[in-house]
């Protein structure tokens, strides 16, 4: 038994994922980016839709924000670090429902946005080029903006973000430094608001742990587990994303 959970744990920690149902209301929430002067950002979507807001996170409400979207299935990122506004633009066909990966690299005024093997780097007029002050920073909002923002916009760097269309798929390996030690880490949601379909894979593996596992199906895409109860028997299957 405990061997066939430790077997679950090493198929299901590396395919850590969740659904964005793209409706009025979905997002996910994580804790705040520690961007300092030279800090980094990574993230893996899937998605079949063209445009959606990725990601959001600013200063509180002054000057300072990260927002990644697709646009017509390019990658777009607009920040601000104080001296106004830039945009950078990368890849294309983003939609194609296969595995992209974003990263942000930060080097003081240099800001770099890649996806797969494309980059491109903006250079922030200003003084200093510090993400706000991270005691007041905002949480990193994934797929949407919590629908409690709507009524206090002059909390938003940019209140245009309420508006972009939310994501709709599948996110993974948000990965980044949330503390002053600056060691970049797998993130963990905080919280979400979706009517259904937002789980983590593991969460899903994890509500079935009392039950006991009859059957383990491997195929290339998906793994199957049947769970027999005294009465029942459930079947979950888990998408088996290879990197
Ligand atoms: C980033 O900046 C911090 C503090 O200034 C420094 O300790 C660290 O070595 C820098 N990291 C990189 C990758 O340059
Ligand atoms: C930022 O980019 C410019 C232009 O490529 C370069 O001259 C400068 O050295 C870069 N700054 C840092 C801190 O790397």
């Amino acid at each position: 038994m405990n061997a066939v959970w430790m077997l679950l744990a090493m198929l299901i920690a590396p395919t850590w994922c969740f659904v964005l149902e793209g409706s009025a209301a979905s997002y996910a929430q994580f804790h705040k980016w520690n961007a300092a002067l030279n800090g980094s950002l990574e993230f893996e979507f899937k998605t079949e839709q063209g445009n959606g807001l990725l990601l959001y996170t600013d200063d509180g409400g002054m000057y300072d924000f990260f927002e990644i979207k697709l646009v017509e299935s390019k990658l777009r990122l607009r920040y601000n670090l104080g001296g106004g506004a830039q945009i950078v633009t990368v890849g294309h066909d983003l939609g194609d429902g296969r595995w992209h990966k974003v990263q942000i690299t930060r080097n003081n005024e240099n800001t770099t946005l890649t996806v797969d093997s494309v980059s491109a780097t903006s250079t922030s007029r200003g003084k200093e080029f510090e993400f706000g002050r991270f005691m007041g920073n905002s949480d990193v909002y994934i797929g949407g903006m919590p629908n409690w923002y709507n009524s206090k916009l002059t909390l938003l760097a940019l209140p245009s973000v309420i508006f972009e269309p939310r994501f709709k798929g599948l996110i993974r390996n948000l990965i980044y430094s949330n503390d002053e030690d600056l060691i970049p880490k797998r993130q963990e949601i905080k919280s979400h608001e979706s009517k259904c379909g937002q789980f983590s894979c593991a969460d899903r593996v994890e509500q079935h742990k009392s039950q006991r596992v009859s059957k383990i199906i491997f195929r290339t895409t998906k793994i199957s587990f049947l769970f027999s109860d005294s009465s029942l028997t459930t079947k979950l299957s888990v998408k088996a994303f290879t990197r």
